[in-house]
């Protein structure tokens, strides 16, 4: 038998949905239209690729995008000046400054600039900690989407052991405070961790967000669990041409298909449900700033 295959692309496609009902209620019954400003510094090339298809995807869905692109050489104090002049504008309830920025920039001093309640990315310092405590926040769009996959697969995840492999403040962090908060028994692993293979075969749910290609091998794995890969590689294929790539996740998908009970493939799994949660935190951004219910299904 092997692992069912969890569908991101399809998933991604209902949540997409479902924000765009809420955005077409919210204007029809309030005449309030969601705005999503997003805010990239340089030429980054696979940083314009992810702008261009967020500013899409938010028009798509119904809310309006505002794009500033600003020259690689940006003085920080022009930067936070934008900030500002969004943070106090009404139409903006979202606001993303993709990452990385330029080396001059501080990126922590960039990102606490920020409305904490217009952070859709969830880095801001107050958002870490509402999360860390329980609170309502707004949360990192990656591991909120691998926690709706997570949920609709399972339904309740109490009691699951979940082992998170990598210990970034974007993934790893708030992925295993999500995990903590539907009362799963979590273990963070990263690169010096004691037996790895050991900790990773505790699992019933395994978590791979360290950016290494195929570390995760399928006799790592607990007959029956559910894999969530979050890495994003490329790697050569020869296989495919002279000079040809493709790319992979964290785990060894061809073994892990194998043993586990559930598995996000890559491409296809955990990438498409990022946007889509982006989507999801400004349309929640936008109800809470005008003192409305959250949309269902949408929030942690
Ligand atoms: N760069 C890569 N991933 C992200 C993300 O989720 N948010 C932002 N702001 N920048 C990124």
């Amino acid at each position: 038998m092997t692992a069912q295959i969890i569908d991101g692309k399809a998933f991604a496609a209902t949540v997409r949905e479902k924000v765009a009902g809420h955005v077409a209620r919210l204007k029809a019954d309030h005449g309030i239209t969601p705005g999503l400003a997003v805010v990239l510094v340089g030429e980054d090339p696979a940083s314009q690729v992810y702008v261009r298809s967020k500013g899409k995807q938010t028009v798509e869905a119904g809310m309006n995008s505002y794009e500033h692109k600003l020259s690689a050489d940006t003085a920080e104090q022009d930067l936070l000046a934008l900030i500002q002049q969004l943070n106090a504008d009404p139409a903006v309830h979202g606001i993303l400054v993709q990452l990385p920025l330029p080396k001059h920039l501080n990126e922590d001093l960039v990102i606490n600039a920020i409305d904490p309640a217009k952070d859709v990315d969830g880095f801001h310092i107050s958002n870490v900690g509402l999360l860390g405590t329980g609170q309502k926040s707004m949360v990192p769009c990656t591991p909120l989407g691998c926690l709706m996959m997570l949920r609709d697969y399972h339904g309740s995840l109490s009691g699951m052991d979940a082992v998170v492999i990598g210990r970034s403040n974007i993934v790893g962090k708030p992925m295993a405070q999500l995990l903590l908060g539907d009362s799963c028994t979590v273990t963070i692993a990263h690169s010096r961790t004691k037996d790895l293979p050991e900790v990773v075969r505790r699992a019933d749910i395994v978590v791979a967000a360290v950016g290494r290609p195929q570390m995760v091998p399928g006799d790592w794995i607990k007959p029956g669990a559910t894999v969530i890969d979050v890495g994003i590689n490329r790697i050569d294929a020869p296989e495919k041409g002279e000079g040809k790539t493709r790319l992979v996740g964290d785990v060894d998908f061809d073994s892990a298909v194998q043993v586990a009970g559930a598995i996000t493939p890559v491409p296809g799994g955990v990438g498409p449900m990022t946007i889509a949660c982006l989507l999801a935190n400004t349309v929640t951004a936008c109800c809470r700033a005008n003192g409305l219910p959250e949309p269902e299904g949408l929030t942690a």
